[in-house]
């Protein structure tokens, strides 16, 4: 059970929340890519708006050319416009995006010319996972910046991690690749949403010795999380959304291990 802010505390935290910007130096706030950086949003609403197809390759070569370990590349991306996720799917992009790209851990395709990992699935799996993510995080700052905007899914309509049998059994995807999100692509309706809550620099970067976290700034994170979630999802609360994702969970963890390790969860 989480806690339940009082009105004060509920009012002090919306507050906080709409106050929330990055910060940035003067003399770098001019940088247009930085600018980029901290200027996106998870974006949830989309105007249903074409995005022309140079635009898209281009978001997608920024996916091709993103680092990787040993430069391994192990990531496949599945590309989708409207109509073949409607086809694939049976239903719409979510929040009626335009298009959309389910990022794969991939190291089925290496393994049929490298056997780097020979025994240890572990760490090729956390491999895969890091490079695939690094290429996704590329292709959502590469749209941002051609003004078109995203949110990764690894939950909402099917749409990864908590859903990657469902994901293999609709993509035939091979042992060895795993389906880690959905990237959706549009043009955003109406303004960006404001700053989620995030920690404060002094809770997540330390010098020398790990700082355990001041107890103090966790609550009021946390508190924050709670009001901010209710404060745009009306019908539904911040912790609704963790007890759909527990109820997914217990399923997709034996479905991973079985997908990862080949064996039984
Ligand atoms: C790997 C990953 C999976 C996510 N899955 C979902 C999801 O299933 N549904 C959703 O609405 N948002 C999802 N998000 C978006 C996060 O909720 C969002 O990034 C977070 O609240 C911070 O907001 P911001 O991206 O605007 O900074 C996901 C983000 C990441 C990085």
């Amino acid at each position: 059970m989480l806690p339940k802010p009082g009105l004060i505390a509920a009012l002090q935290n919306i507050a906080q929340i709409l106050s929330g910007r990055p910060h940035l130096p003067r003399a770098l706030a001019e940088n247009r890519l930085l600018q980029v950086i901290l200027a996106r949003r998870s974006v949830r609403a989309f105007t249903g708006q074409e995005i022309p197809e140079e635009v898209f390759s281009a978001i997608l070569e920024a996916a091709r050319l993103a680092p990787s370990t040993v430069n391994l590349q192990t990531w496949a991306f599945a590309v989708f416009d409207a109509s073949l996720w409607q086809q694939t799917f049976g239903r719409a992009i979510p929040f009626h995006a335009n298009r959309a790209v389910i990022v794969i851990a991939d190291t089925y395709r290496d393994r049929q010319v490298l056997d780097v990992f020979p025994s240890s699935p572990l760490i090729e799996h956390t491999v895969a996972v890091m490079n695939a993510s690094l290429a996704a995080m590329n292709m959502n700052i590469a749209a941002e910046a051609l003004g078109v905007s995203s949110v990764m899914l690894s939950e909402t309509g099917r749409s990864g991690l908590l859903d990657a049998q469902y994901l293999k059994e609709a993509l035939g995807l091979p042992d060895g690749a795993i389906p880690l999100m959905t990237i959706v692509f549009g043009y955003a309706r109406g303004p960006y949403p404001p700053m989620p809550p995030k920690l404060p620099i002094e809770q997540i970067c330390f010098k020398g010795q790990y700082q355990s976290p001041r107890r103090e700034a966790m609550d009021n994170w946390l508190s924050q999380m709670i009001v901010g979630y209710k404060a745009s999802h009306l019908t539904s609360s911040f912790e609704n959304q963790l007890k759909i994702y527990l109820n997914k969970i217990e399923k997709a963890e034996a479905d991973l291990r079985s997908m990862i390790f080949r064996q039984p969860g």
